[in-house]
């Protein structure tokens, strides 16, 4: 049962554990524009909004044992949003990296980009490659911020590399692919979340993502907060991953992993 605390003056919800925290959790962060507009409010309320809950997620993600996060912040699409509104999307990164890098650093927050620093403004892809060197050390929680990012396009650029190294096609495997993409050195992610009620992955992870596990929600993201990303992790601990096997494999490969589990008892 949830109950409500107070921790520096503030009401915070006491919530039960997770019996099965995910290790990778992506975030596909929508709705900032609708919560606006449910309020009156032009659109770039909405991003800062999101970027405030931004904050309290990954320090909630750090509460509950997630070790790594990865946020889908821009796309390659995304550049056809007006453009004071792309603007402001470069804007709210760099003040993301000049307000909040010392922060999340002491709070071992490993940030990390993925996508591509062409065609951002020089002074943005500097700090942003600051921002993951003066971090790059830090263990507790891996952030991968998917900034001018696609999955298309990260696909493309892999097989690209994969050529230039002269891999003959008849040693091209899965597992090649996967050495060639951003996340090369990290699981693939155990749960997708997306916000907002949309049911897409819209060129995010789509690589990675084909066997995660994924959770939507009505909320607009500004309003998805600890209690609701807490639900979230507890749904994925109730969720059977099959990998494409079948109930009946799962259940006996249970029974002999209990079994030798009480043998050692
Ligand atoms: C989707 O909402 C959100 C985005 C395209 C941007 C996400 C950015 C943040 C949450 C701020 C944090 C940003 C950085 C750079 C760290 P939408 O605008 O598509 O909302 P709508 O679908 O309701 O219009």
């Amino acid at each position: 049962m949830a109950l409500l605390t107070r921790e520096n003056g503030h009401a915070r919800l006491d919530l039960p554990p997770l019996e099965k925290v995910p290790t990778h959790v992506a975030i596909i962060m929508d709705g900032n524009g609708r919560w606006a507009r449910q309020r009156g409010l032009p659109r770039s309320a909405g991003h800062r909004q999101g970027t405030e809950n931004l904050r309290r997620i990954i320090r909630a993600a750090v509460e509950f044992g997630v070790s790594i996060m990865t946020i889908y912040a821009f796309s390659t699409e995304n550049w056809s949003r007006p453009r004071r509104e792309v603007m402001l999307l470069m804007r709210i990164l760099e003040m993301v990296i000049d307000r909040e890098l010392q922060e999340l650093h002491e709070e071992g927050v490993q940030i990390r980009h993925i996508g591509e620093l062409d065609g951002i403004e020089s002074r943005l892809a500097r700090k942003v490659l600051e921002a993951c060197e003066y971090t790059r050390d830090n263990q507790r929680l891996i952030l991968n911020v998917a900034f001018n990012y696609g999955g298309r396009d990260e696909i493309v650029r892999a097989v690209q590399n994969i050529v230039r190294d002269g891999i003959p096609a008849g040693e091209i495997t899965e597992a090649t692919i996967s050495d060639y993409i951003y996340t090369s050195d990290l699981p693939d992610p155990d749960l997708i979340i997306r916000t907002s009620g949309e049911f897409r992955l819209s060129n995010f992870l789509i690589w990675q993502g084909a066997y995660s596990e994924i959770y939507t929600t009505e909320t607009y993201w500004p309003a998805f907060d600890r209690a609701e990303f807490h639900k979230a992790l507890a749904e994925y601990g109730n969720r059977r991953r099959r990998f494409g096997r079948t109930d009946e494999q799962l259940d006996s490969e249970y029974r002999l992993l209990k079994r030798a589990k009480t043998r050692q008892l």
